[in-house]
């Protein structure tokens, strides 16, 4: 539990859901943190309740699609405290639908966030945590960075890219005192469902049958941290996840013949 007390954090996505989860949960072991988002408003109302709490944090309002801003944010924290020890690259968005009612924007966008994002993030603060000589990069990619899910496409791809991004970065990485994760989680009560973009899919019905067992977001955020302390490669969150990767890496064929379920079903909330 210590490992993370009077640590530098920075956490993206940090307005809502699992990087929210994370914020609270790193300034109440003792981390200084830099809750960073888009919807700056919100990064504010929660650094506001952690140094409500006793905590330390300061918001910061961040696009991770814009390089720049990314780095920006990575140069001003290492110059006001000295150093980042924990980059925390969560922030993501969701698409659903079928493909072929998408388009390049649609495409563009979630690879924009939650790929470039993440490598926006790694590419502004492994330099430094190289020239420091320790650090932990800690980028959330999903449960279906781990296996094929259909009716997610674009989403999938990008998560799937983040865990081979990590999962391969980390062995060049630790060459110079650097770690790095990959958070993957199954499915996390947060408000990435009523955020996402919902293609030519019928919004209410897809939300009705969204799945019982949801982890709330603290929990996930409990979870990934003690695979941060273990220095796990890859932090399976929920027993979903695990039942996803698990079966997909030992029945393979099966795993893909039931995708065809999910396929049917989601296009049974087409809207129209
Ligand atoms: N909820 C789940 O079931 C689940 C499962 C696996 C992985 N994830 C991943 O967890 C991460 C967090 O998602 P969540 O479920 O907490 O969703 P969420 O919608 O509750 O939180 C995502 C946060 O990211 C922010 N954000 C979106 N675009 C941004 C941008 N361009 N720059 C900075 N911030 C931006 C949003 O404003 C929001 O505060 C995502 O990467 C998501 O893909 C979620």
């Amino acid at each position: 539990m210590k490992i993370f007390a009077e640590k530098i954090a920075i956490v993206t996505g940090a307005a809502s859901g699992i990087g929210q989860g994370l914020a609270h949960e790193l300034a109440r072991r003792g981390a200084r943190v830099v809750a960073a988002d888009i919807n700056g408003k919100g990064a504010e109302e929660v650094a506001g309740a952690i140094q409500a709490g006793g905590g330390q944090a300061r918001a910061a309002s961040l696009d991770v699609s814009n390089d720049s801003a990314v780095q920006k944010l990575v140069e001003e924290t290492a110059r006001e405290f000295g150093r980042i020890d924990y980059m925390f690259n969560n922030a993501g968005i969701g698409i659903t639908g079928d493909v072929k009612d998408m388009n390049l924007a649609d495409w563009r966008r979630v690879i924009e966030v939650n790929l470039w994002g993440v490598i926006h993030g790694v590419q502004a603060v492994y330099p430094l945590m190289i020239r420091q000589g320790h650090g932990h990069i800690v980028n959330t990619g999903s449960s279906s960075g781990l296996a094929p899910w259909p009716s997610v496409v674009p989403y999938t791809t990008t998560k799937q890219a983040v865990v081979g991004l990590s999962t391969s970065l980390r062995s060049e990485a630790e060459t110079y005192g650097v770690r790095v994760s990959v958070a993957c989680p199954g499915f996390i009560n947060t408000q990435i469902f009523s955020s996402m973009k919902y293609v030519n899919i019928d919004r209410e019905k897809a939300m009705r049958e969204l799945p019982f067992w949801g982890m709330s977001p603290d929990k996930c955020a409990r979870i990934i941290l003690r695979g941060v302390e273990k220095n796990k490669a890859i932090i399976v969150v929920g027993w979903d996840a695990w039942l996803m990767w698990h079966n997909y890496r030992i029945f393979p064929g099966a795993y893909i013949w039931a995708n065809r379920f999910i396929v049917k079903k989601v296009r049974e909330q087409k809207s129209g």
